[in-house]
């Protein structure tokens, strides 16, 4: 059984088509329960799979509680959990309206988290079990007008990476996937050299056979990762940053 947050677009739905093919039983969690429905019932009836609908908005805690009740005893196992659900408002933080950074934090990193907590008691339990966190490119380097999202994302890097090891020894497999620009209906960015949802999961799916606890898309965004993080002075890189996302917003 695999459970998907974020599952009714992009990178999420990608995932439920990708675990629906390999034979998983679904749980499909996002807002849009219209479009999770049509997944949920494309995907059954092309691969034999039953799959469920879970419709949450996981910036409220009673909906976050729910899904936790669900992952700690109320699926009958949980295989699998990826947290694909996300929001990522750009522009200067000054201009970014507080609801939206309060849902932000709460989607991006309070339920994600709750959600982590509860799939690891599970899993421990059960003695196997995979989550996949996925965080962002941006979450390797800050991002001046883009502040808030990319720290969130380092938080699910680091916290993703830090699992990794605690729980390797009860038989967990945990690891963070960063995309770079992907083509979803996320972000402003026009480029139109932007990877695929199925790039993503691809590359999430070869990380998974292996042991690092996070993996970047894409050569040329694991490239830049690793130069903005550990190379590039920081002052430099941040300037690189903000004028990068400074054509953007
Ligand atoms: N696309 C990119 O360029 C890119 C780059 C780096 C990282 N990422 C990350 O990839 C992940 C997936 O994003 P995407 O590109 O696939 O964008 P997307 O198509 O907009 O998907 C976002 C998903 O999150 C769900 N979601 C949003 N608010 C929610 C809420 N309050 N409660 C529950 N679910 C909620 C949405 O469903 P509903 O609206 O139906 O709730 C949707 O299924 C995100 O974590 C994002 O930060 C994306």
């Amino acid at each position: 059984m695999a459970v998907i947050t974020g599952a009714s677009s992009g990178i999420g739905a990608q995932f439920a088509r990708r675990y629906a093919a390999e034979g998983f039983d679904l749980v499909l969690v996002a807002r849009s329960g219209e479009a999770l429905r049509a997944l949920a019932d494309e995907l059954a009836s092309a691969h034999q799979i039953v799959a469920q609908v879970h419709v949450a908005d996981l910036t409220r805690t009673a909906d976050v509680d729910a899904l936790v009740a669900e992952l700690r005893d109320g699926l009958v196992r949980v295989d699998h959990l990826v947290n694909s659900a996300g929001i990522a408002p750009e522009g200067d933080l000054s201009d970014t309206a507080e609801r939206d950074l309060r849902d932000l934090v709460a989607l991006n990193v309070t339920a994600l988290t709750l959600l982590n907590r509860a799939a690891v008691i599970r899993m421990r339990a059960q003695g196997t079990g995979t989550i996949i966190n996925i965080g962002s490119a941006a979450g390797y380097q800050p991002m001046p007008h883009f502040a808030a999202y990319s720290a969130t994302k380092s938080y699910v890097i680091n916290l993703s990476e830090a699992l990794s090891e605690e729980n390797r020894p009860f038989g967990l497999r945990i690891f963070a996937v960063s995309p770079g620009d992907t083509d979803t209906g996320m972000g402003s960015n026009p480029s139109t050299d932007k990877r695929t949802p199925e790039q993503v999961v691809d590359t999430a799916w070869r990380a998974m056979r292996g042991a690092a606890p996070s993996v970047v898309d894409g050569a040329a965004n694991s490239i830049l990762a690793v130069v903005s993080s550990r190379v590039l002075p920081k002052r430099f890189g941040l300037r690189i940053a903000e004028r990068m996302m400074r054509r953007m917003v």
